[in-house]
């Protein structure tokens, strides 16, 4: 358990308070939390505005949570997860006492619908569903759904910090081959913290790998077009001064051409049972360099991102964002506004696919919570034995 307990105004019980991991300007923070002065509100820190604002929005409604998820106030794999939790816990605030169940599924679909390739979303969505279903009386159901959150969130970080134990033995070998010279990891988008509720996953071993003294360098693909590299990733490697050096997204197969680049460590946002992978756009070409440069490839998750039904990459439903987000650039101008320019000529078509499938077999391994295991059905079962065939 990682929350600390003072008053609490909801459930008459104490709310939690959390005592993370990671730093912005030396002070802890987890990426979402519950309001300590009332439950009934969620606090999240807005992307949107990152790196040039740290802004931390409050969320009171399950319409807000959708949006939130939606339009990216909050994104990655195990932060959206930690969010839909949330947001449940919101909606059975909302629901009315008669017709409570329909109304939390109507609203579990709309939420689930979000971001279609997030796996996380609808694992959390179904565990609140699950965890509050067979209870007779509804503040027991709105309690289960708080505490079933929370346990989401705890559950999040705990993992990413296992997946960083893990993480770290790769580092450390390929640290040891190098006689101490600085591994040079190379990153897609951002599978940091800010996409978890801590550590992150791709960043974790990362993380763990500064903590143990190993001299190490980050490649930040900059991923266009949403920049989660370039706004997120860079900025989030620094508050934590690990060496980092933003490249534009075409940058790495040349770096890995010229041997800069020791290990590629991403993370994903749904994975098959047979070890398929679908990530930020470009992770496939990626994938395909280091399979060609002989460079160690590794996925990092938490079980919650796998899809224990899907057998096949290619059915992963991917996500198509507005043409905007291709056509238009976000930043900071000379007067310190945060302004949004156009790039193309008016009239531009762009099309916008968010992810891309990485097949298991350009795959060196999976790295989860539970140990490194080989991207292929039978390794992945052997390490999650509970979970079965699922049809
Ligand atoms: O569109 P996003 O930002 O929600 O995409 C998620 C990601 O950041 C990446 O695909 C990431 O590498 C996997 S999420 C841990």
């Amino acid at each position: 358990m990682v929350y600390t307990l003072t008053t609490n105004r909801y459930f008459n019980q104490q709310p939690r308070v959390p005592v993370p991991y990671m730093k912005v300007n030396e002070k802890q923070y987890r990426t979402i939390w519950p309001d300590p002065k009332n439950n009934r509100q969620i606090c999240i820190i807005d992307q949107r505005q990152l790196p040039h604002e740290f802004v931390i929005e409050t969320l009171t409604t399950p319409e807000q949570v959708v949006t939130a998820i939606r339009d990216m106030h909050v994104r990655g794999a195990g932060l959206i997860g930690a969010t839909a939790g949330f947001g449940m816990f919101l909606a059975s605030l909302q629901a009315p006492e008669q017709g409570f169940t329909a109304y939390m599924e109507k609203f579990a679909e709309i939420l689930g619908d979000s971001r279609p390739t997030a796996r996380n979303l609808i694992w959390a969505i179904d565990r609140v569903l699950t965890a509050i279903a067979h209870l007779p009386d509804i503040t027991e159901k709105r309690k289960t759904a708080f505490t079933t959150a929370c346990a989401i969130a705890d559950e999040d970080a705990q993992f990413c910090k296992q997946i960083g134990e893990h993480g770290l033995e790769i580092i450390k070998e390929i640290s040891r081959k190098k006689q101490g010279a600085p591994v040079n990891i190379l990153t897609h988008c951002n599978a940091g913290w800010l996409a978890f509720v801590d550590h992150g996953s791709a960043t974790a071993p990362i993380y763990a790998a500064r903590d143990a003294g190993i001299p190490l360098h980050v490649w930040v693909d900059e991923t266009r077009p949403w920049n989660q590299g370039a706004r997120l990733t860079a900025w989030e490697l620094q508050q934590e001064n690990i060496a980092n050096t933003l490249i534009c997204d075409n940058c790495g197969g040349h770096l890995m051409q010229h041997g800069m680049v020791d290990l590629v460590i991403v993370g994903t946002d749904r994975t098959t049972h047979t070890g398929d992978v679908a990530n930020k756009i470009g992770t496939y070409l990626k994938a395909l360099a280091a399979r060609d440069n002989n460079i160690p490839f590794y996925v990092a998750l938490p079980s919650s991102t796998f899809d224990w039904k899907l057998d096949d990459g290619m059915k992963i439903p991917i996500e198509q964002r507005s043409g905007k987000e291709v056509t238009t650039i976000s930043g900071k101008d000379a007067n310190g506004e945060i302004t949004t320019v156009t790039l193309t000529a008016s009239g531009t078509e762009a099309a916008n696919y968010s992810f891309d499938v990485t097949p298991a077999r350009l795959l060196t391994g999976l790295i989860t919570e539970r140990g490194v295991v080989k991207a292929e059905m039978n390794e992945i079962h052997r390490l999650f034995p509970e979970v079965g065939l699922v049809t």
